[in-house]
């Protein structure tokens, strides 16, 4: 069977957490879309490993696989892989020839782009890795795949014809001189990036370590095998559906599909075989953000605060806390710091008109929340429950960015919980969570109209609560 794992908010939901503890039982962990924009943190035996791009599952000895529908730097892959192995590790990772491949030119694009959208306050905040750009060119059937890095002659036809519209795209449209372009991704200065013979020799040599160390597949093939003989595939879904190109708030989105129905077109498998499975929504206790757009739960801004030290407990838990001094204390109890980028993440309350619409377009069966241990010492927590826009309640996001923007919040409010013994409340089970804390989870669990299937109560994976197994 399959259980596929998505992030029901803006990413960074602690989805690595939640593939380890259930992918105990997978025998291969795939991930269906995105690239390296993705952080990973699986904290293991007191060892921590920070991955993008890497399934977090090969950590634990799973087989590692990038589908078909994720974007491949295979700088990024060779750098983790050699990491891991440093650690000691030998992961088994493979990836999909039907990928495309994050060039060079996709990363010098991603950031001139960014600059470009900046004049016209339409930053998107991208993680700068070529995401966006290299998707555009899967779309409009002029990018490279990991199948072609296989055949140099391909690979070279392929780079003749798309680098000159990139050399021209950059130049004549953009007016940039290349030359004037301080730049450098991956080893390669903004005119190597742009140069057919300087990526076609790196190129060439990432497919043949690809082939030496025979990691290519066809996706769908190798997956449906597995099955077919009995064997159980997680598939991790990477960013989280606020970030969906079609489902999220667009403009300020990835350019990829995490929700659950993408878990089948870019894996391979059929949507019958990741029906028949589970599929798990992970939450936070709370929301952060990276990059732009609207955040109607938002608390404070994402400096650190006005004037107060950022984790400046007595402030938060004061009587009468600020904005701004809880959000800097939920973001520095929660390291709420890009994995990627290192950026300070917005912070806000959960918001549940963004959970039910999650919970909605990817069908959960079941889902996770986490970071519950993060919110302890807070005398209130509060929950967004619904929006008013024009006059009228809803209870799910609306269509339009412009119009999310205009929502604001109805809050719960709850009481808060005490700081505890965590890994002892978590052997001990469900039953050992502060009462306050079980009101608000089960308040959120009625709400979502979905089974609540782990509470996460730190980054170690014997910290979080497991009520129900969707592999057993
Ligand atoms: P891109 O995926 O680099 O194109 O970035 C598009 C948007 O998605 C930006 O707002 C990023 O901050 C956001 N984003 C991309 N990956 C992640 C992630 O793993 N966690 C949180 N936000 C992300």
């Amino acid at each position: 069977m399959t259980v596929t794992i998505v992030g029901a908010q803006l990413g960074d939901e602690g989805k690595g957490g939640i593939v380890d503890v259930f992918g105990e039982s997978a025998d291969v962990v795939a991930r269906y879309q995105g690239g390296d924009n993705a952080g990973h943190t699986v904290v293991h035996g007191g060892e921590t490993y920070k991955l993008s791009l890497v399934p977090s599952g090969a950590v634990r000895g799973k087989i590692g696989v990038l589908g078909n529908g994720c974007v491949v730097n295979p700088h990024t892959l060779f750098e983790e892989l050699d990491g891991l192995h440093e650690q000691g590790l030998d992961p088994d990772v493979r990836v999909a020839e039907r990928a495309h491949v994050i060039m060079p030119y996709h990363r010098i694009l991603d950031n001139l782009e960014e600059d470009v959208r900046s004049d016209d306050d339409l930053k998107v905040g991208t993680t700068g890795r070529g995401i966006g750009p290299t998707y555009e060119d899967k779309v409009g059937r002029r990018g490279v795949r990991i199948g072609d890095l296989l055949d140099p002659a391909v690979l070279r036809d392929r780079l003749e014809y798309v680098i000159p519209q990139k050399r021209a795209l950059i130049e004549d449209v953009y007016g940039i001189d290349l030359a004037s372009v301080d730049l450098e991704f991956d080893g390669f200065s903004a005119e190597d990036a742009l140069d057919v013979d300087a990526v076609y020799d790196r190129y060439v040599e990432y497919g043949e370590r690809l082939r030496d160390e025979d990691m290519t597949v066809v996706a769908g093939e190798f997956l449906t095998s597995r099955i077919d003989d009995g064997e159980q595939v997680m598939l991790e879904g990477a960013q989280g559906t606020l970030l969906d190109i079609d489902h999220g708030n667009f403009p300020y989105v990835t350019s990829s599909n995490p929700t659950a129905g993408y878990a089948a077109t870019g894996s391979g498998l059929g949507v019958t075989t990741i029906g028949d499975g589970e599929v798990v929504g992970v939450v936070k206790g709370y929301l952060s953000r990276v990059g732009t757009g609207p955040m109607p739960t938002e608390l404070g801004p994402s400096d650190g605060g006005h004037g107060v030290d950022a984790g400046d407990e007595a402030a938060a838990t004061g009587d009468d806390p600020s904005a701004e001094d809880l959000a800097s204390y939920i973001r520095e109890e929660g390291g709420e710091y890009g994995t990627v980028t290192g950026r300070p993440r917005r912070v806000g309350w959960l918001d549940l008109p963004m959970v039910r619409h999650a919970a909605r377009a990817s069908g959960f069966t079941g889902f996770a929340v986490n970071h519950v241990d993060v919110l302890a010492g807070l005398d209130e927590v509060k929950v967004g429950e619904s929006y008013d826009l024009d006059g009228e309640t809803i209870e799910t996001i609306p269509s339009t960015t412009e119009r999310w923007a205009q929502c604001e919040p109805n809050f719960q409010t709850f009481d808060g919980w005490p700081e505890v013994d965590w890994a002892a409340v978590a052997e001990e089970g469900y039953e050992a969570l502060p009462e306050n804390a079980r009101t608000y989870l089960e308040y959120v669990a009625e709400e979502v109209d979905t089974d609540l299937y782990a509470v996460g109560l730190g980054p170690e994976r014997d910290h979080t609560v497991v009520l129900d197994h969707p592999f057993e």
